[in-house]
Order: C-alpha cells, then structure tokens, then sequence
C-alpha cells in the first residue's frame, strides 16, 4: 500500500511525476505529495487523490520525489502526507511499509530535541537523517535503526536521488538521460534498463548509478521486460469494467499455453490466500479435491491457527499482487518445509521471487482495487491442473444478458443489505459475489449456506429483503426449489442465478431470474462469477460512486 516514485531527469518532469504517481494511485488514494529541488527542497501536499495534488504544482522542476497514501498511522490529514523532511530541510523522504519500531525512535529523537509534525511512522525516517552529507554509509546507518518493513525513495538538497528496500517492492529503472525508482513496474514504460531491488539493497543516483548492499557496493544485472505486458491505457469509463469485460479474451489466451501442475505426487496440498483469492482457493480446494483429498483451502493471517502436515506437502500461494502481506508470511512459515507454488499475476513480486514454482496467469496488469479478471484467471489456471481445458467448452462462459444485470441493478442499488444464498461451490462464489458487492457498492451483503438459512439467518428476512440465489448444479435442483419456498414464505423477493429452465419457471412476477449459459458443470460457477462483477459494478455506477477506488481500501495490502 502506498505508491512512491522519485525521477531525476535533465528535462522538466514536474508533469510526468503526477501522470507516474497517478499509475500509482492503486496502492492508496487517502492523499498524495510531492517534493522537488530548486534553490532548496519544496513539499507540495493535499488530501485526497493525485488530481488534487497537481492543482498545486506551479513550477517546472527536474527531480523529484513524490507519494500516493493509503494511512495506516496516522488519519489522512495534510500533515501526515508525505514527503517529510529531515530536520535539516537536506533530506526529504517518501515510504510504503510500517515502521514497528516508531514510537521508540520517535521518543529517542524527541528527547535530543527533534520536532515532529505528524502522527506517522514514516517521518522518523526522515529525522534520522542527521548528516550534513549524504553517503551511501548514512542511508545504511538510518535503515538499520528501521524495524518493519520499507521501501524508501530520497531527494537531498545537493540532488541525490536514492532508494532501500527491505519487504516492500522497489524498482529502479534508467531511460538515456532519466532515472526512476518506483514502487510498480507499471510506471516504467518505456524503460531502456530495468532492475528489481532486493531486501537490504540501495540504489544511488549521484553524477553516476550505484547500487549497494548492506556492506558493499554491488553489479545488477539488467532484466528485460515486456513493457507492453504492463501498460497503463484506459480505454472504458473505469478499470473495473474494463478488466471485467478483458476475461474473455484472457481466458482464450490461456488455455493455448495452459501450465501443468502434479497435484498428484504430493501427499497434503494447501491453498493460501486473501479476500478474493481467498475465495479463489477455497474454488481451488472444491475443484482438486477431485484429484487429491488432502487438499484445504487456509486464510493465509489464519496459518497459525492451523495444523499443517508438510510431509509431502504442495504449499500453494495464491495472490494478484504477489505483495499481499498476509500471504508472504504464511509463505515465510511454510518455506524449507514444503514445495512451494506462486499462483500469481506479477512475476516480479517477492511471491514470485520466493516460491519454488511459479505459475503466472497472464492476466495483464489489474488496476482496479476490486479484483476480477485475476479471479477468473486463477480459477481457470487450477482447472487446467486438473484436466487439459477446451476452449471450446469456454466459448459460451462469458455469455451473459448484460442488460438483464443492468435493469437488477436499478432494482437492487438502494437496499441496504443483500443475501446471497446457495450450496456447495455455488456458495463460494457467493461469498466472492458479497465481497464486491461490500467492496464497491458498500451494500451489507452476505453469504449464507442454503441449509444454514433456517438456523438463523432467515430471521433477517423480510418483505424488504432481496435474496441472491444461485443454482449451479443439477443436483442442487430441489433443494435450491425448497429454499427459494422457505424465503418466498417470509416475503423475500428471489434473484435467481441458473441454468436451470424448471427453476426459473417455478419463479413468480416479483422474482428476478438471470439465465447462466446451459454448459459442463464445473464451468457454470465460473459464469455465476462473471455475472456477479458485473452486477456488482453496474450496482456500484447506480449509487454514483468509482468501483475502482473504494474508501478505506488499496489494491496491495502490504501490510498486517
Ligand atoms: C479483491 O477484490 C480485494 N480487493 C482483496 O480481497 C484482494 O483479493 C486481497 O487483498 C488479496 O490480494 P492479492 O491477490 O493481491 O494477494
């Protein structure tokens, strides 16, 4: 969480590090800033997101520092917006992590009579630049007093442009004369070179590029990107219809170069996840079942509440970003004792980096904080370590009425709360459903078990209540016939999701039917899905708020 970027140009780029910083803007929009040189260090700050921000720039500069924030310490006020500046004015500093050790740093620098002016931990690091002189042994000397985890990027007033890393991702990057250090590989276009920081390394731009470790200077090796693969281009009114409606396409590319994985061979699998790849591997669990029982799906902050047998064991981590916080540390447990698998859309990411196998689902960059296409793809991806995938079973996947979603949308955009009910793996679409419905409409939506209904939940329904129901498979026929009765009796109004003509017939006026394509049976939740992100987001649009920068959230939640 947090987006950083520093440039250091010969040309003006008071411009291109608000366009970069906007590419960043996933990672938090709570408020933004800027630092650049002239005669000394400026601070440009405001609250809220990046447009903001650029109303405030007036001047033409050639280096700079600048950061998007999503506020863990600290609420998103102007003085807790980055940059902060040493006490000196010297050094002006932006960061992305958590500084565990703050309070403490904070206490030792106060009483030697250093004031501070905001609630942050990332300003003590700022004040523990002390020297008159910027050298590679002083950056080392602030970083190793830094508990937690950091990515840094630094300006001095001498124009010295630098970057540590240690948990949070950093990158640097050289185009001829121009040199950038950023948080997201997305903010490096058109790159010539291109090099991925590691934990404990330091990059320094001087009148030369130099790159440190923690004891001595170090050679990196240029890496070569496909740039293309991570392109910023808005082509649809939001990222999140956009990603959405790229499904399709993702998936038919997918399946020319589908990626084995013997589940067999291992004794116990494990599926480790976040919020919706959370779901995803509990999709995971449901479908490898078929090939190995040993297989459970594990909220990855929930590992150590598990006992997890790694004899023989398949450890796979499931993550979009590949810089989910919760997930690394279940990694962190889990490697030397297991074979580990990145089930990722960044290959650049510390998952990535860490795990033993790396299975990428080419799902192009997601930029839109509630996730979609990168579900569907993760899905798809573990349905192809079951059994090759036809793309001819695909074909009608994606066919959904789009304006049938619209026209449920206009009816459900006001209620306060939505049920979503069903069985077995229809319930944990379900749950993936509610999430985006929580997520971008801030509707109360929740999932329940069909059979759990009449322990407890159906006391919530009423003559008010909308009841998302879905039928996937054909033997959830008559009892998904018997719940819809349970909650018709108690005046909730249905919207069925099926491909299942007999179960939308037994529908009445004030029903709701969507129609999900007559396909195999393990696919029609894949299509429940699809059709969920759109209602979602159509939910979203009618009650006028952005799907693709929901309050309170960022796309990589680095930390715990
Ligand atoms: C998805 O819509 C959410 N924004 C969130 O639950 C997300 O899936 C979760 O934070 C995990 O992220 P990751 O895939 O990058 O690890």
């Amino acid at each position: 969480m947090c987006g950083i970027i520093g440039i250091k140009s010969c040309v003006d780029i008071s411009t291109k590090i608000i366009e970069k910083l906007k590419i960043l803007e996933y990672r938090g929009y709570d408020s933004a800033g800027v630092s650049y040189l002239k005669d000394k260090l400026y601070c440009k700050k405001s609250v809220g997101k990046v447009d903001k921000l650029a109303k405030k720039i007036d001047c033409h500069f050639d280096i700079g520092i600048a950061h998007t924030r999503w506020a863990t310490h600290g609420k998103p006020t102007l003085h807790n917006c980055h940059p902060f500046l040493s006490s000196d004015k010297n050094v002006a500093i932006v960061h992305n992590g958590i500084i565990s050790n703050y309070i403490q740093i904070k206490n030792e620098l106060s009483n030697k009579n250093v004031v501070f002016d905001s609630e942050t931990d990332s300003e003590v690091i700022a004040k523990l630049f002390d020297n008159k002189t910027l050298t590679i042994d002083s950056i080392r000397k602030v970083c190793q007093k830094l508990n937690g985890s950091y990515a840094i990027v630094g300006l001095t007033a001498t124009g010295i442009l630098f970057g540590a890393k240690k948990g949070s991702p950093l990158y640097f990057a050289q185009n001829k004369d121009e040199f950038l250090i950023a948080s997201d590989i997305a903010c490096f276009e058109d790159a010539d070179s291109f090099f991925t920081l590691q934990d404990g390394e330091y990059v320094i731009v001087d009148k030369k590029v130099q790159f440190f470790d923690d004891e001595k200077i170090i050679e990196k090796i240029s890496t070569q990107l496909d740039f293309d693969k991570y392109k910023y281009a808005k082509t649809h009114e939001n990222f999140m219809i956009q990603e959405i409606l790229q499904t399709p396409t993702l998936v038919k590319r997918y399946l020319l170069n589908q990626q084995k994985l013997n589940i067999n061979k291992y004794k116990n699998v494990y599926l480790f996840g976040c919020g919706s790849a959370y779901h995803c591997a509990k999709i995971g669990e449901h479908y490898l079942r078929q090939l190995n029982k040993n297989c459970k799906a594990i909220v990855a902050s929930e590992i150590g509440e598990e006992k997890c047998d790694f004899d023989n064991a398949l450890c796979i981590f499931l993550s979009q970003s590949g810089e989910t916080i919760d997930t690394l540390n279940a990694l962190s447990l889990c490697k030397g004792k297991a074979t580990t698998v990145a089930l990722i859309n960044n290959e650049f990411s510390t998952l990535a980096r860490e795990c033993d196998i790396i299975v990428p689902i080419n799902a192009q960059k997601e930029f839109s904080v509630a996730s979609t296409k990168a579900v569907t793809m993760m899905i798809v991806a573990m349905l192809c370590w079951i059994k090759e995938q036809s793309y001819n079973d695909y074909k009608k996947v994606f066919n959904i009425n789009e304006n049938v979603l619209k026209e449920l949308a206009n009816k459900l955009y006001n209620n306060e709360s939505l049920f979503f009910v069903g069985k077995g793996i229809d319930h944990i679409i379900n749950c993936e459903g509610a999430l985006k419905v929580k997520e971008i409409a801030y509707i109360n939506a929740n999932a329940y078990l069909s059979g759990e209904l009449k322990h407890g939940p159906l006391a919530l329904i009423d003559e008010k209540a909308y009841v998302i129901v879905s039928c996937s498979q054909k033997r959830f026929v008559d009892k998904t016939k018997s719940t819809i009765c349970e909650i018709k009796a108690r005046g909730g109004k249905i919207v069925l999701f099926t491909p299942f003509l007999s179960l939308i017939e037994a529908l009445d006026n004030e029903d709701y039917s969507v129609l999900l394509p007559n396909i195999t049976s393990e696919l029609v939740p894949i299509s429940a899905l699809y059709s969920y992100q759109l209602l979602s987001y159509y939910i979203c649009k009618n009650r006028g708020l952005n799907p693709d920068f929901p309050r309170n959230l960022a796309k990589s939640v680095t930390v715990e």
